[in-house]
């Protein structure tokens, strides 16, 4: 039948299909971390999970392994050390013939600030004077947030273009979890954690351009999340390593009128990470919440 006629490649399994993908996602042992894992691994990938405590990527492996037709498998380790990076790279390496989808999700909050001072001694006093308003604070937000992002990209590079050398149709990819907070105007209160993620956005579509300007067919997308349980947003997870948020918080906050699902993530991972057409893009999952704000 000719590919006029034929509606085949219109098939789900098609077009978000991720059988038989290497997947890494860093920090996938809570939260959004989690439902990027379980998206994939459910689906069929195998999916190696970072993150600097043993037990939470232990109990996700435990727990999460089951009913799902992909795998689970968790390797500690702290993504703002290059060495730590490059022992991750080796393990995978020793391990698998490529890489294919790259999820660098890891990221930690900062400490807040009391923007909503009047004068400039106040506002002096809130955001120089304020101890929790310290260089090593913005130090340690970038470090995770964006340069992190950066270093296991480029470290993985070569095991990421074997995973699109082996399947030309099917370019490897990396999707870097950036934030609405890097998109809306208003510090939030954290003016450290949203210039991250406004950086992240950027080093995204640098890495983008650099990358395809060497010749490398590797996908370079990021997807802005608007608020989802986690233990970053609510401070905590339970037993099953996922946290909740009360609806009600959000009612004439967001259009949505709610938090982020699991279904919400998983299914824009499932189609950022597939989209062959996608390259240097911002997807923003966020319940309308940009759109409400018009503060961007
Ligand atoms: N939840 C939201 O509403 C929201 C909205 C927009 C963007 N985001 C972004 O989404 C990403 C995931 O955050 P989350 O909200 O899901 O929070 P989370 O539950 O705290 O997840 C962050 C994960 O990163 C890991 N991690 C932190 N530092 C690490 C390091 N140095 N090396 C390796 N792993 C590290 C943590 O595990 P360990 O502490 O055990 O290492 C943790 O499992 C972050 O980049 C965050 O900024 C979240």
């Amino acid at each position: 039948m000719s590919a006029q006629t034929s509606n085949d490649h219109f098939k789900l399994e098609n077009l978000f299909g991720v059988k038989g993908k290497v997947a890494l996602v860093t920090g996938g042992g809570s939260g959004i971390g989690l439902m990027a894992t379980q998206a994939l691994a459910k689906n069929g990938a195998k999916v190696y999970i970072t993150g600097r405590t043993s037990e939470k990527l232990d109990r996700v492996a435990e727990l999460y392994n089951k009913n799902i037709e992909g795998q689970i498998i968790p390797l500690t380790a702290d993504v703002t050390d290059k060495d730590s990076i490059r022992k991750l790279v080796k393990e995978l390496e020793s391990k698998e013939k490529v890489l294919n989808i790259l999820i660098n999700n890891a990221g930690v909050s900062s400490a807040t600030q009391d923007t909503d001072q009047k004068t400039p001694k106040d506002l002096q006093k809130a955001l120089f004077d304020d101890p929790s308003s310290s260089m090593e604070e913005w130090d340690k937000t970038y470090r995770t947030n964006v340069v992190h992002c950066f270093f296991t990209t480029t470290a993985f590079l070569p095991l990421l273009q074997k995973g699109t050398d082996a399947e030309r149709a099917w370019s490897s990819t990396v999707i870097n979890i950036s934030s609405i907070s890097g998109i809306v105007k208003a510090s939030q209160h954290h003016f450290q954690y949203n210039a991250s993620k406004a950086a992240t956005i950027h080093l995204t579509k640098m890495l983008a351009h650099e990358i395809a300007s060497s010749g490398l067919k590797i996908r370079i997308n990021n997807i802005a999340p608007g608020v989802f349980p986690s233990e970053m947003t609510a401070s905590e997870s339970d037993d099953k390593q996922k946290s909740t948020l009360p609806k009600e918080k959000f009612e004439g906050k967001v259009p949505a009128g709610r938090p982020g699902k699991d279904e919400d993530m998983a299914a824009t991972v499932l189609f950022t990470a597939t989209n062959q057409y996608l390259n240097g893009q911002t997807i923003v999952v966020d319940g309308g919440y940009v759109l409400s704000t018009g503060s961007v």
